[in-house]
């Protein structure tokens, strides 16, 4: 089932998550939602706030469904380890036709449970060492745009509140 991806600046965006404790049937069902949901709007990541749930959660998958081996489910992550530098254009499916420049290491290890509560671990490198970084900030309310200079930040703010005007985007 597709799920309503929940637009900036909407207040679950910025809450406090809590850790996935079971890991069920029901956490299967979401988590196949979840991806879902981001293949239906080609993004490569989506987190649980940005459908309107405040878990540890998130779902990658950086060929956008062409290798079913990519798919990552991210129950609790952690960054253990990250090193090296890149700086890339990065939008976020909250914000949708924004995009900004973000400083990120280069390569990200990440330990987290998968949809069965199994422990994995992994180092990803590139486009996934962004996905890491973006996802499990949105984990903490973090949003992409955190991470652009004021005076960029402040512009795309001012240009959501004429669309909010416009009636083109949700308040
Ligand atoms: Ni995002």
């Amino acid at each position: 089932m597709i799920r309503e991806i929940v637009k900036y600046p909407n207040p679950v965006l910025v809450q406090q998550t809590a850790p996935v404790e079971k890991f069920d049937e029901e956490l299967q069902q979401l988590v196949d939602d979840m991806f879902e949901s981001m293949y239906a709007v080609e993004g490569v990541g989506l987190a649980a706030p940005q459908i309107g749930l405040k878990l540890r959660l998130a779902v990658i998958d950086v060929t956008v469904g062409k290798n079913p081996e990519a798919r990552l489910v991210l129950a609790n992550p952690e960054i253990t380890h990250s090193e090296g530098e890149q700086r890339e254009e990065e939008g976020c499916l909250s914000l949708p036709g924004f995009r900004g420049f973000v400083l990120r290491p280069k390569f990200v290890s990440v330990r987290a449970q998968n949809a069965t509560g199994e422990t994995w671990e992994m180092r990803g490198e590139g486009l996934l060492a962004r996905a890491f970084c973006h996802e499990i900030d949105h984990l903490y309310g973090v949003l992409f745009i955190n991470h652009l200079s004021m005076l960029k930040r402040d512009l795309i703010r001012r240009r959501i509140r004429k669309l909010q005007k416009a009636g083109d985007w949700p308040k």
